[in-house]
């Protein structure tokens, strides 16, 4: 047996039991664990979607290319080429990464523990859901009922989904229509009812500066970069966090407080102009005990001091 078989077949057993206790039908079942396979795969119900980072191959021409490999493993475990969806992404370089890729419009539900979402495994780079996220949806599952909560850069609303399933009045914000119709979606899917939460489709660089509301929780989970052709000027999250996190603020409820999350991996919190608030970085607390990389996120709660 190769060594991507053995190490497959291990992280399969013991973490197909350990998504069974808490009803998740998707996690990650492989991340990078073997240097010579620099492969992240995730399961996702009975299929497997796999990430190929084409960069670092193209890089070094002599590195071995040991898909056919995977391919194989993968088969022998149980998800042959039909249920093996692979896909390759290339570093974040300035351009927004949520691109078209097919048009199967294929699409599955998945289970987190009593929430439900529909992903799409197969046309866009991303599945519609962020599994990085589980930890944060768990956390905001045991909001108070009636608390008003902004969640910007929405997506597919899957952490305005959680909050609403707590009894969160919420509002998910952001730039795409279609995203924000599938985050419609998936409050139905939770039973939840969308009229009486607000789905608004605007640039949050812009909505921000003006916004009349207040809220008790916002929820900021910004890319590393923003640069569609809707928006007037590029966005990156280490240079222009602070200015962001400080219009935001102006959106809080006395005593309310900020989730601020990103993904970059050597994102540094500007103190310095960040003065006025407590800052308290969750020192990968909100990581989930199936990712190796501990990088993946950064998660701050923020409050006016
Ligand atoms: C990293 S994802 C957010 C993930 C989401 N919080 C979650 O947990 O599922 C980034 C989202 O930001 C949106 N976006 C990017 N730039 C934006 C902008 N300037 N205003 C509003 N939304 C924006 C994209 O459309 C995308 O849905």
């Amino acid at each position: 047996m190769s060594a991507i078989a053995g190490r497959l077949r291990k992280n399969h057993k013991h973490l197909t039991k350990w998504a069974k206790k808490q009803n998740l039908g998707a996690f990650r079942l492989y991340d990078k664990d073997i240097p010579d396979y620099p492969f992240i795969i995730d399961k996702y119900n009975d299929k497997v979607v796999i990430w190929h980072r084409l960069k670092e191959i193209d890089s070094d021409p002599k590195k071995a290319d040991h898909s056919l490999e995977l391919k194989d493993a993968l088969t022998e475990l149980g998800y042959p080429l039909p249920k093996q969806i692979h896909k390759e992404r290339f570093k974040q370089k300035g351009k927004i990464q949520y691109v078209k890729v097919q048009a199967t419009g294929q699409t599955e539900i998945v289970e987190e523990g009593p929430l439900k979402f529909r992903v799409n495994l197969f046309d866009f780079l991303d599945t519609g859901l962020f599994l990085d996220h589980r930890p944060l949806r768990s956390k905001l599952l045991e909001l108070e009922e009636g608390m008003k909560v902004l969640n910007l850069f929405s997506y597919t609303c899957s952490l305005g989904v959680a909050a609403a399933f707590a009894g969160a009045n919420t509002t998910n914000v952001d730039l795409s229509g279609k995203y924000l119709d599938w985050g419609k979606e998936n409050y139905k899917l939770n039973g939840l009812n969308t009229f009486h939460h607000s789905f608004i489709e605007a640039d949050i660089l812009e909505f921000i500066k003006s916004h009349p509301e207040t809220y008790d929780l916002i929820i900021l989970d910004p890319p590393t970069f923003s640069n569609s052709k809707k928006m007037e000027q590029d966005w990156e999250v280490q240079k222009d966090h602070g200015w962001l996190i400080r219009k935001v603020a102006n959106c809080l409820r006395p005593g309310g407080m900020i989730i601020f999350s990103n993904n970059r991996r050597d994102f540094k919190i500007n103190h310095s102009e960040l003065e006025e608030y407590i800052v308290d970085d969750l020192k990968g607390t909100t990581i989930p005990d199936d990712f190796r990389d501990k990088k993946i996120h950064q998660t701050f709660f923020i409050k006016r001091k």
